[in-house]
């Protein structure tokens, strides 16, 4: 056993139907420098976009570009050939002036030409905080990456309704058909899940996690059951939930152990079968009737003395 494996050690294991999620409390470079080669099919994390939370110290995106030029040669070398790999990143914002954390996370990946972009997924949600002097930031994006051409897509398994499931097609051979898939629509790259804020019933106190559904549809369109699902930025342990929900095996790290707790919390409470997740479901729409739905008067006299009176 070398010093690294020795450091490396389960710091809470979780098992649900026969499938485990291992915790440990390392830093990533840590963790894979002990995972064996070719040992996980699905990498989906979200990591420090360097902007200062109270878990980095860094604040610069040259060092997030730093840091993913120094962990994704070992990403690479534990992901299996027809593996995938999911980055979930937003922007870095530094007094109002945006970078794209996804163009350095695909300069960083194209260091490897066995990485062939799939999609660039556009996560957008309702909610954040408001922007004086740019348009409120509403979205993030997922680069998914597949390690080679051969690579797990079950498309069945995350189909959504169709809007209109009764269209047919109006010209050709087919014509009077009907024209769409039994199982429901492709989602697309544009998805619409409700983000984490303080009334969403998944909210805990890591300040940034993401909703089980965005790894959770993830892990079900790129692995197959009994999978290793690896998150190297496990935060409060959603990957992680999402990874038992589905029977794939996962393992991930963090080097905050209050988020750890955090997780461990969540994973015994899925095993009990108290934990609350959201289901993959379109954000509800407003209820008219609620008072909180409808504009103030006051608003409606001031929005017609305005450019704003038509909305
Ligand atoms: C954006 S958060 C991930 C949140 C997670 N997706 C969730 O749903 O809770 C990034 C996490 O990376 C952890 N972290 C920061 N630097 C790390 C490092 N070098 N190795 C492992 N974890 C690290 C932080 O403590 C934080 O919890």
């Amino acid at each position: 056993m070398n010093a690294t494996t020795q450091l490396v050690r389960p710091w809470y294991l979780a098992t649900n139907k026969g499938r485990t999620a291992c915790l440990v409390n390392v830093q990533a470079e840590l963790l894979l420098a002990t995972l064996p080669d070719a040992s996980i099919d699905l990498v989906i994390t979200s990591p420090p976009y360097c902007m200062g939370k109270e878990y980095e110290k860094s604040t610069s995106a040259d060092d997030f570009l730093e840091n993913h030029r120094r962990i994704f040669p070992e990403i690479v070398r534990v992901l299996k050939s027809g593996g995938s790999m999911c980055w979930q990143v937003g922007h870095h914002v530094k007094d109002g002036v945006a970078i794209p954390l996804d163009a350095l996370v695909y300069l960083a990946a194209m260091d490897f030409p066995e990485l062939v972009l799939r999609n660039r997924i556009v996560w957008t949600f309702g909610h954040g905080t408001h922007s004086p002097r740019r348009f409120s930031g509403r979205h993030e994006n997922i680069l998914w990456f597949t390690k080679g051409d051969d690579y797990t897509f079950d498309l069945d398994a995350v189909r959504i309704p169709q809007r209109y499931p009764g269209k047919r097609h109006y010209k050709g051979k087919h014509k009077g058909k009907l024209s769409g898939n039994p199982l429901g629509k492709n989602p697309g790259d544009v998805w619409d899940i409700p983000n984490v804020k303080a009334r969403h019933v998944e909210k805990t106190k890591h300040p940034c996690q993401f909703p089980v559904a965005l790894p959770r549809r993830l892990i079900k369109a790129l692995t197959t059951p009994g999978a290793m699902v690896l998150d190297p930025y496990v935060g409060s342990g959603s990957s992680a939930v999402a990874a038992l929900l589905e029977g794939r095996n996962f393992i991930g790290c963090d080097i905050k152990r209050p988020y750890l707790s955090i997780a461990k919390r969540r994973l015994k409470k899925l095993e009990t079968g108290t934990l609350e997740v959201r289901a993959d479901a379109p954000p509800s729409e407003p209820n008219a009737s609620q008072s909180v739905a409808q504009l103030p008067s006051r608003w409606r006299k001031l929005r017609k003395k305005t450019s704003a009176a038509d909305i």
